[in-house]
């Protein structure tokens, strides 16, 4: 019997997004990836500065928020899906990274407390609030999807050596809320499987960011492929997970580390 392929949609062109820390380093390359593909994408962030070029386009709206500021930041969630007229897809991509630490504060230590509660709360507190907010109106609709991005870091340590003699690193808190969103998204996943909504995570690995060339020796030398992530290299795994092509997906975390946290 002749086997009947199935017919696969990776057609996004119908939904709805709301992208949490749209503007940062892997955040503008998934606006501008998702900006020709999308029905609607509300992008939240502190600022705008890296995707100023796409927020005229008709179907992309910026909505400038602090996730440190809870209940404005719900109201602006809410606002985004009132200009959307429903949400399909929530991607949850913000966090405290060290990089972006070095630029915005001046404390970013491995683990003294101020680090500590920051970080838990833009990067695990964020990406719940958000959650927590989008899920009634899935559950109204019995459809919609949550994309939570975690790390390597959530599932393996990292190896503090590398980070001798840099000018970041990556503290406590930055694994704890990677961990935690991992589980979150398990736990989600299970919770909602029967409602429609769907949950799933990307854990990126290092991405190649202008780090220092003896950093950049160090990272290669624990990974089996040799060399960093470059920026584009998880668009299309964020496409599959939004299309109906990952239907029966759900409370996967997706690995993509070039084997970094497999040996
Ligand atoms: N770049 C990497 O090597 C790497 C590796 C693994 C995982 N990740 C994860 O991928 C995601 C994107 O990483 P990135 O490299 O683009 O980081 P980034 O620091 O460039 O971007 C993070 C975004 O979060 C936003 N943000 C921070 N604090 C906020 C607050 N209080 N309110 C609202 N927004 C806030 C920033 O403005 C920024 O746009 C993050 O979740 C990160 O942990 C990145």
């Amino acid at each position: 019997m002749a086997y009947k392929q199935s017919s696969m949609n990776f057609n996004i062109s119908n939904k709805k997004v709301l992208l949490i820390g749209g503007n940062g380093l892997l955040g503008a390359e998934y606006t501008s990836y998702l900006s020709d593909k999308v029905k609607y994408l509300s992008v939240l962030d502190l600022s705008s500065n890296n995707i100023n070029k796409y927020i005229n386009d008709e179907n992309i709206t910026f909505f400038k928020c602090n996730i440190l500021e809870r209940k404005k930041f719900v109201k602006k969630i809410n606002t985004a899906i009132s200009k959307m007229k429903g949400v399909d897809v929530l991607i949850n991509n913000a966090a405290l990274t060290s990089e972006f630490s070095l630029k915005n504060r001046s404390i970013f230590n491995e683990f003294d407390y101020e680090t500590w509660d920051e970080s838990i709360k833009v990067t695990l507190y964020g990406s719940y609030l958000a959650s927590i907010a989008v899920i009634p109106s899935m559950v109204k609709l019995k459809k919609g999807q949550i994309i939570n991005v975690a790390s390597h870091y959530g599932v393996v340590s990292p190896n503090h050596n590398i980070y001798k003699g840099e000018n970041f690193n990556c503290p406590l808190s930055y694994s704890v809320a990677k961990t935690a969103i991992i589980g979150m998204t398990k736990w989600l996943a299970t919770k909602y499987a029967d409602k429609g909504i769907r949950v799933n995570c990307i854990s990126p690995g290092g991405v190649e960011n202008k780090q220092s060339k003896t950093f950049i020796k160090k990272y290669k030398a624990l990974n089996p492929m040799k060399r960093m992530a470059r920026k584009s290299e998880f668009n299309e795994l964020l496409h599959y997970l939004i299309s109906d092509s990952s239907e029966y997906v759900i409370g996967h975390n997706f690995i993509v580390d070039g084997g970094a946290s497999v040996w």
